[in-house]
């Protein structure tokens, strides 16, 4: 089975992606992730996708499809988080799946206003470490800033800084919004409410995935 969660950058895609793949033992798959882990090694492709990440760009297409490619065919049930991020990617996605004999069940889009986003992703924190993502504001560390899991000192993404962020969503707005309509006219698109706290917001996922249906407010 394949989910994908789409939204704007600081939706809570991880947040709940986190969450839910553990709830359905599903992997999840964030592209985001993927890309600072290549980032971090200073490998080649981590060197090419340094600077358009730095500026809140979205890194090219071709490089993208690749590494969703190899996972895809590696894992049965798959959480897609931060991928697909324009039309042609969703076409990619399309090709992909349809290469594995496979599709898409759920989208879920984590609708969410811009002005959130800023006061969330200004006071987001992340382990380097693990991943484990905090919020100063909402969700902080019992270690004030260390990671309550492995000790590491918390640090901001150099994304997370209010001119990148602003990019960032212009980015959104003009590629990866249009996937709505693209997920909706299939039948498959799930609105859900991302300005609700973390659990209203997964029990509005989870109920989905169990065979209800969410109202989306
Ligand atoms: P990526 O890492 O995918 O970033 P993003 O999509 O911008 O999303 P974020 O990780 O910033 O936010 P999120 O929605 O996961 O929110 P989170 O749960 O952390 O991509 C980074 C870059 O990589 C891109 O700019 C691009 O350059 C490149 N890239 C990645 N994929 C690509 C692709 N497919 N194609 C091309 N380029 C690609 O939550 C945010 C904060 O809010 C946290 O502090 C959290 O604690 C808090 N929070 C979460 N939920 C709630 C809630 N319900 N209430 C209150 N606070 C909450």
């Amino acid at each position: 089975m394949i989910i994908i969660l789409l939204g704007p950058p600081g939706a809570g895609k991880g947040t709940q992606a986190k969450v839910i793949s553990r709830k359905y033992n599903f992997k999840h798959y964030s592209t985001g992730d993927a890309l600072r882990h290549e980032v971090q090694y200073n490998t080649e492709l981590g060197i090419k996708a340094r600077k358009y990440m730095d500026e809140g760009a979205l890194v090219p297409d071709s490089v993208i499809a690749e590494i969703v490619k190899a996972h895809l065919a590696d894992n049965e049930n798959v959480l897609l988080d931060g991928y697909p991020r324009n039309i042609t990617q969703a076409q990619d996605l399309d090709i992909i799946l349809s290469s594995l004999n496979r599709s898409i069940e759920y989208v879920f889009y984590l609708e969410t206003d811009d002005e959130i986003i800023i006061r969330r992703l200004s006071s987001r924190r992340v382990c380097p470490e693990c991943g484990r993502i905090y919020n100063i504001i909402s969700m902080p560390s019992k270690k004030v800033s260390m990671c309550e899991d492995d000790d590491n000192v918390l640090l901001q993404r150099k994304d997370d800084h209010e001119d990148v962020i602003r990019n960032r969503l212009k980015v959104y707005h003009n590629e990866t919004h249009p996937l709505v309509a693209y997920y909706n006219e299939r039948g498959i698109l799930h609105k859900v409410n991302g300005e609700k706290d973390i659990k209203p917001l997964m029990a509005d996922i989870s109920c989905v995935l169990d065979g209800g249906v969410s109202n989306g407010n």
